[in-house]
């Protein structure tokens, strides 16, 4: 059996081997930046122990369609650094502080054609589905990046709206890349599916985890800066459930002109007394244990169940 470790050291490979155009280098200098500034890589990793578990006899037969995907979800982070007006991550620099907005908006548009030549680079037989499922997924993300946006502005939005924008913009990569996987090995249907679900219960904690870091979180270990949710307005759980349970304590921060720290300060001091931060956890671990439901299937692997198991687990306690 391939193992995780082998897994992680091959895409690690292929990524430092990546080779891009040599020309108009002020393009492709801040893709390779972002590509080997790291990351946890959870979507290429998903992608191919979905291909081993569903019985794939070689995982470099599944590289290009993982680092196609951990090249599209880059290329997601260069404009919605853009659009989240995010100065840090992976503790360096974003590529708009670093070199414009401009740059930002450019190389991730050529982040998403190599990432499209990635995943295109198939067997014939497979490319129409392949190619199918990616260009849906990426619309959808699309679709969840604008709700976030357009939910700054919003005071209403209900837990569940919040609850279908995460779907959008986050679960559906993750859910991609295990049907891929599985997809790629050959595997049924239902097994696809059963991946596909598993990547998306996964997805909800993986999210709500990041909205937990973004304000009770360490920023040397999570490498973005803390707050940002909240001095954006961003509506995750949190602010959401603050504002339906302690409406006007929220708008009487919200109302005065606060410099960012206190008006973070403050908000925290809300979630605090509202118990926000435990009562998010243990959300979050019910959508993990949500994701390992799916693995209720008898055609992955036993060793492989428990690596998946052990995967939601760990990103429900993830600390960057
Ligand atoms: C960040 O994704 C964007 C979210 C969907 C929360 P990751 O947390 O996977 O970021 P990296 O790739 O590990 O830096
Ligand atoms: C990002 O959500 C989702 C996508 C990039 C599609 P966030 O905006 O919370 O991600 P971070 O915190 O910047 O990584
Ligand atoms: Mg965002
Ligand atoms: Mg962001
Ligand atoms: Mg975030």
């Amino acid at each position: 059996m391939e193992s995780p470790e082998r897994i992680n050291e091959l895409i690690a490979g292929a990524i430092a081997g990546l080779a891009y155009p040599a020309a108009v280098p002020g393009l492709f200098d801040p893709v390779r930046y972002t590509m080997e500034s790291g990351g946890k890589r959870i979507r290429p990793q998903l992608l191919l122990t979905s291909y081993c578990a569903f019985g794939g006899e070689n995982p470099e037969h599944a590289l290009k369609q993982a680092l196609g995907i951990e090249m599209f979800h880059n290329f997601t982070l260069l404009h919605d650094d853009v659009m989240d007006r995010a100065d840090m991550r992976r503790g360096r620099p974003t590529v708009h502080r670093r070199w414009s907005e401009s740059t930002a908006i450019l190389s991730g548009d050529a982040m998403l054609t190599l990432a499209t030549q990635l995943i295109a680079d198939c067997t014939p037989d497979i490319l129409p589905a392949v190619l199918g499922l990616f260009n849906n997924t990426a619309m959808e993300i699309y679709q969840g990046q604008q709700l976030d946006m357009e939910f700054e502005s919003r005071k209403d939005v209900t837990v569940g709206e919040y609850m279908e924008m995460i779907r959008l913009k986050t679960s559906v990569l993750l859910a991609c890349a295990c049907r891929m996987g599985a997809m790629l090995a050959g595997a049924s249907e239902t097994a696809c599916q059963s991946m596909y679900d598993y990547g998306i219960a996964l997805g909800l904690a993986f999210q709500l985890r990041d909205d937990w870091l973004d304000t009770f979180g360490d920023p040397i270990e999570f490498g973005k800066e803390i707050g940002g949710d909240i001095v954006n307005n961003k509506k995750t759980w949190l602010l959401i459930t603050a504002s339906s349970e302690a409406r006007q304590d929220l708008d009487d921060i919200l109302f005065e002109d606060l410099e960012a720290k206190e008006r973070i300060a403050q908000v925290i001091r809300v979630y605090r007394r509202l118990d926000l931060s435990e009562r998010c956890l243990a959300l979050i671990d019910s959508y993990a244990e949500k994701a390992i439901s799916c693995l209720d299937n008898p055609e992955i692997d036993s060793r492989w169940k428990e690596y998946f198991t052990e995967l939601a687990r760990r990103s429900a306690k993830r600390t960057h």
